[in-house]
């Protein structure tokens, strides 16, 4: 299952996809997390580093050479754009796997492994690698076939930004984190009316809740759509001034409303039913949106002919 935290910049994204990942990680499930913002601060929210890895970012066109495979409807990495869907010939990811793109990517933090696609630095300045390094995590997930009990949750960039490309789609369950302020909810109701047009399953998840009138400003803006909450959390306090024990079971010390409500969550994405139709659906319709919108013109190819009318998407790709 892929879950994506997204929300209203500093609403406690990175907070959640961290504490969610370790709650995971924790009940011995398998869990990747993902860094998928260009200001990478999933790491330091997991815990102390300990395997760094290089961001996907960096190694952009080995990826793509990689995941191309013998797909011959793919000439070159050049010719792969995010967007670019698998095919019959692709190869295919599993989850933590044991292929070549993870065992370079892959690191750990605070006993979560950990994958991130890439800082914004200075050459990134005006030119379009801001959105490729993005696109790193998209392409990676375009090719995962990853199953029930398996999770890969994205810590997404702020605001609207996570769906300026197709990588919205590509998830499970996206848990809008909000906080009980008008601009908190404001995010939710741009993100809400984007996804609903795609039938994309969106929960909102309060965060920062201090008394019942936080609680009931949510209800009232956001209706059924929250999920749960958390609160104001002394917890998360002292771990962001480093006051907390590293290591899994420092997580039983969180305040047990707010454990709780990562048992929500799980419960929440565990009662998911995975659509592969739906992903591949969305997954072909950007692919064409972007070959017609920059893809095409970019790399001087018709990218629709990307597009395997053949390939069955989900795990009868594997074989
Ligand atoms: N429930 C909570 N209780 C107390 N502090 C919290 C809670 N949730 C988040 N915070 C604090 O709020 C601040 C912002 O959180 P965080 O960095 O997770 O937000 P973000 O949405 O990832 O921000 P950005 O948009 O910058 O990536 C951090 O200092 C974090 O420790
Ligand atoms: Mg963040």
């Amino acid at each position: 299952m892929r879950i994506a935290f997204v929300g209203k910049g500093g609403s406690g994204k990175t907070t959640l996809s961290a504490l969610f990942s370790r709650h995971l990680a924790r009940s011995g499930a398998p869990v990747l997390a993902v860094d998928g913002d260009i200001n990478q601060h999933l790491a330091e929210a997991l815990g102390p580093t300990e395997v760094s890895a290089p961001p996907l970012g960096e190694h952009l066109t080995s990826i793509k050479d990689y995941l191309r495979g013998t797909n011959p409807r793919i000439a070159s990495p050049e010719a792969m754009i995010k967007t670019t869907p698998p095919g019959r010939g692709s190869r295919l990811l599993r989850p933590l796997g044991d292929d070549e793109l993870h065992a370079r990517h892959v690191g750990r933090a605070g006993g979560v492994p950990l994958m991130a696609t890439g800082e914004f630095d200075e050459s990134d300045l005006g030119v379009a690698c801001y959105h490729s390094k993005l696109g790193a995590v998209e392409l990676y997930l375009g090719h995962l076939v990853d199953g029930p009990g398996e999770y890969v949750v994205v810590d997404m960039t702020a605001g609207a930004d996570a769906f300026a490309s197709g990588l919205f789609t590509r998830f499970d369950i996206t848990f809008l984190v909000a906080e009980p302020t008008r601009k908190g909810v404001s995010v939710y109701r741009q993100y809400r009316d984007h996804a609903e047009r795609f039938g994309i399953r969106v929960a909102v998840v309060g965060n920062k809740v201090t008394c019942e009138d936080d609680l009931l400003f949510l209800k009232e803006q956001v209706g059924d759509d929250l999920l749960t909450h958390l609160v104001q959390s002394p917890w998360i306090r002292a771990a962001e001034q480093g006051r907390t024990e590293p290591g899994p079971d420092a997580l039983a010390s969180l305040e047990p409303h707010n454990l709780h409500a990562l048992r929500v969550l799980r419960e929440t994405v565990d009662s998911h039913v995975r659509d592969w139709d739906r992903l591949h659906r969305h997954a072909v319709e950007f692919h064409l949106r972007n070959a017609r919108a920059w893809g095409d013109a970019r790399t001087g190819e018709d990218l629709a002919a990307q597009v395997d009318p053949g390939y069955v998407p989900g795990p009868a790709g594997l074989t």
